[in-house]
């Protein structure tokens, strides 16, 4: 039988997974009409902007909104109409890790999914894919499929998919173009594998065939919290030899890049840090060892949850060092720290390891500035605040400086911390920096991101990462 086709797609929630992802499908199949609807206007608007600026920074995602907007791409807070006229629909909303009741701290909060699902069942008039694009615990397809049936109306059939999106922050458009797998599950039945059939057909416009997966429900659900925990787990092994290397005198680089030559092992996600941030990394880890817990498999959640204990652990030592170095206080002192977002080339901030640094500086009541190259002010203000329960926000501003240039940042200040590794850091003029410090001039580098003999040679002092050199 010819695949179901797919002319009218709808994305349900603009962010940072369905903006660019549908944006990629509206270029790669110019005979599909993709609608992205979200219920935050100010976002719609953004995305509508007559001058492209977007409501989230990706490299090369301006250029694929230019070469579809208002041809076959529309942004709209009308949810409804968007339902109605699709065939297809992604539900990709956010799925935060729950913050009270059953769960707390390590479950996913469902209750966009879930009010994004109970809105298809209602407004819904004819059948649909529905598509289940936002990282969810496993079996919340099974939770949308009973919703959407209980409440459909007659003549209407849903056929519910999963279709994980690996896309990383930073490198979304090239990583969509260019996608390792499309994962897609459904259920085994004829009209879900005829659903699958659609959606694959959707990403054959430029996907080779081989790399199109097509596997049970469960299995894609799964495989997602199971890439994303094990990226996030060569990360912490990495981090935890970083401790070793500090005090043994190895150096990191040196043994990731051996241990990376081995092809069973691969070199990628072996570059030691200050810890890993971003939306998913800790909140699928969570997610496995909840589900572990629920389903009575306590080592196997102990064991998952370590990973994310090692990375508190990383971002902890790492703001010990800085106290340790500065003579075992950092009262009263000023310090740079330079980037706020969680990676480079994005101005997302989720989960951001700087955010664990500046509020461990603020315990200690030292004064900070702060510059990043795409983190916009007010994200700042209100990462800080969340971290920070017990001080006003203007307490934090008696002691936080948001600036417009690292150079700037760098004035006059005792310390410079490195959080995030946006290439402009590499490039500052490190001379002019540190004629303008108070000296003795440190630098802390948490990304393994400058030259550390060159900075060495101006007279700062340098503390990286994984490296073991005494200060
Ligand atoms: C991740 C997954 O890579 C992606 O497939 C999934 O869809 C979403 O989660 P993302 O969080 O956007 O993507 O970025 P990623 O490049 O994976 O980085 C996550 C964090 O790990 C960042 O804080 C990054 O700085 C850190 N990291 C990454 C390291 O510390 N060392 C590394 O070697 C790689
Ligand atoms: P992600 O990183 O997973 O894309 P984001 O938080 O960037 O997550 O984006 C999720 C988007 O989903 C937000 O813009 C939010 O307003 C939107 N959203 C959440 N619930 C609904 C809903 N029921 N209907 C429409 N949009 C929604």
């Amino acid at each position: 039988m010819a695949p179901i086709q797919v002319k009218k797609v709808c994305c349900i929630g603009a962010g940072y997974v369905g903006g660019p992802t549908c944006a990629v499908i509206a270029l790669k199949c110019p005979q599909i009409q993709v609608t992205i609807v979200d219920l935050n206007q100010a976002r719609i608007d953004a995305w509508n902007s007559p001058d492209f600026e977007l409501p989230i920074y990706e490299p090369g995602l301006a250029d694929v909104v230019k070469a579809t907007r208002g041809k076959n791409l529309f942004f709209s807070s009308d949810v409804d109409r968007g339902i109605q006229e699709a065939d297809l629909i992604f539900v990709s909303v956010n799925t935060p890790t729950k913050k009270s009741g059953v769960g707390a701290g390590f479950g996913a909060d469902l209750h966009y999914v879930e009010s994004a699902t109970r809105r298809i069942a209602a407004v819904a008039s004819s059948s649909k894919i529905v598509v289940e694009k936002s990282t969810v615990p496993c079996r919340t397809a099974e939770s949308m499929r009973t919703i959407l049936e209980a409440n459909c109306k007659p003549g209407c059939r849903f056929d519910i998919l999963s279709n994980p999106e690996f896309l990383a922050e930073g490198t979304a458009i090239s990583d969509l173009f260019n996608p390792d797998r499309v994962l897609i599950g459904s259920l085994q039945t004829q009209e879900g594998k005829d659903a699958c059939a659609a959606l694959a057909s959707v990403y054959a416009n430029w996907v080779p065939k081989e790399r199109i997966l097509t596997v049970g429900l469960w299995s894609s659900e799964l495989s997602k919290l199971a890439a994303n925990a094990m990226l996030a787990q060569r990360i912490s092994s990495i981090n935890a030899l970083s401790a070793i290397c500090e005090a043994t005198g190895a150096n990191i680089d040196e043994v990731a890049h051996a241990v990376g030559y081995d092809s069973r092992v691969g070199p990628k996600f072996l570059r030691a840090s200050v810890g890993f941030g971003g939306s998913c990394f800790q909140k699928d880890i969570l997610n496995l060892v909840y589900l572990s817990e629920s389903l009575h498999l306590p080592e196997v959640a102990a064991y998952w949850r370590q990973v994310v204990e090692l990375n508190e652990y990383q971002k902890r030592r790492f703001s010990k060092i800085v106290v340790d170095a500065l003579f075992n206080t950092i009262t009263g002192k000023h310090i740079a720290v330079l980037g706020f977002a969680f990676k480079a080339d994005t101005g997302d901030t989720r989960e951001s390891p700087a955010i664990s640094l500046i509020r461990d500086f603020l315990a200690e009541r030292a004064y900070i500035t702060v510059y990043d190259p795409k983190v916009e002010e007010a994200q700042i203000w209100m990462d800080l605040s969340e971290a920070c329960p017990h001080l006003t926000l203007d307490q934090i501003k008696r002691q936080v400086t948001i600036v417009h240039s690292a150079l700037e940042a760098c004035k006059s200040k005792e310390a410079i911390v490195i959080a995030t590794e946006w290439k402009e850091f590499r490039e500052i003029d490190w001379q002019t920096v540190y004629n303008n410090m108070t000296k003795p001039a440190f630098v802390f580098d948490g990304r393994l991101l400058v030259d550390a003999d060159k900075l060495r040679r101006i007279g700062f002092k340098v503390k990286v990462i994984g490296r073991g050199e005494v200060l």
